[in-house]
């Protein structure tokens, strides 16, 4: 089957499974509205951003041609897909390749290409926290404490070595899985969780990867007291918004990020991809994910 798209092409889509949950057509379709309406009638523009559930048992390679075929310009992959979209590529981004994940597909001339816009967004969701000291913030230049060793876990920890910080000190419930992270970077110091509260010492940013504080799930139980002064505490969870160690984190004076900022950016990232606008992660579409998550 060819894998060339048809002329005229314009959809995009958020390929998972299930995937009626992705809050993804929310941001995409609101940059697709608002930046068409702004700008004027663009040519090439993508006209949708749809849920594209593809079965696990079906043929993932073929489904992405059918997909090409009927218009899709690219596509957002999530849950269980990321690993099955990095084995169908023909080429990769640096990040990506690294990971063995793609969140990013773009159809370009016949070809399928793979990026990982993950550990980017979570980057730029801390640099908009920071606003102005994003660039100099303590937390580039020393340790990282990550809690965590799943996907997510390794986007982070990819893009947080990409990032130049000296030290990435790892910890996770189950010590087999993070230290089977560690080929990820030289930067990585496997720790052991019951340690998780001392390993904070000296680090200027926190990010729990791992699924407590989840609704549903048990918070996290981790004393911040070793944290250094204004440090970053990062819960890629978004449900609930602000969790319990996000709320300590900001009843006791360090800066929480919540999940919506990695979710928002890697989103942007993608969007860039396929349009090479970089869409703004504006307050209004925050306040608009907000009242869905919340509604
Ligand atoms: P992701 O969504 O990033 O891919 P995952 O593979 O679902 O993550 O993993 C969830 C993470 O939460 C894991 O690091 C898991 O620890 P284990 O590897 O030991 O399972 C962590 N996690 C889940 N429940 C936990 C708990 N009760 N205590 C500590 N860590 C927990």
């Amino acid at each position: 089957m060819s894998k060339a798209g048809p002329q005229n092409a314009s959809r995009l889509g958020i390929i998972g499974w299930p995937v009626s949950h992705s809050r993804s057509p929310l941001i995409h379709n609101y940059w697709l509205e608002t930046i068409k309406h702004e700008a004027g009638p663009i040519g090439e523009w993508p006209q949708t951003y749809e849920r594209c559930p593809i079965d696990p048992a079906d043929d993932f390679a073929v489904a992405l041609d059918k997909m090409a075929a009927e218009g899709f310009i690219g596509a957002n992959v999530t849950r269980p897909h990321k690993e099955n979209a990095f084995a169908a590529m023909d080429a990769l981004d640096d990040a990506a390749a690294a990971l063995g994940a793609v969140n990013t597909i773009s159809f370009v001339d016949g070809q399928r290409i793979g990026r990982n816009t993950d550990g980017g967004g979570f980057i730029a969701g801390l640099d908009e926290a920071t606003g102005a000291a994003a660039k100099t913030h303590k937390w580039r230049d020393n340790p990282v404490l990550v809690l965590g060793a799943g996907g997510a876990a390794r986007a982070i920890i990819v893009a947080l070595a990409r990032e130049g910080v000296p030290k990435i000190k790892l910890v996770n419930r189950t010590k087999a899985r993070a230290e089977a992270l560690e080929g990820l970077s030289d930067k990585i110091i496997i720790g052991d969780w019951d340690k998780r509260a001392a390993l904070a010492q000296e680090c200027h940013l926190l990010v729990n990867t791992t699924s407590l504080g989840m609704t549903g799930a048990s918070p996290l139980d981790m004393d911040l007291q070793h944290l250094a002064d204004g440090a970053l505490v990062s819960d890629i969870v978004y449900a609930p918004l602000e969790t319990d160690l996000l709320a300590r984190a900001r009843r006791d004076g360090f800066v929480p990020v919540d999940g919506l900022g990695m979710l928002l950016h890697q989103a942007a990232l993608a969007f860039e991809v396929w349009t090479g606008v970089l869409p703004p992660v504006s307050d209004a579409l925050r306040q608009k994910l907000v009242a869905d998550l919340t509604g």
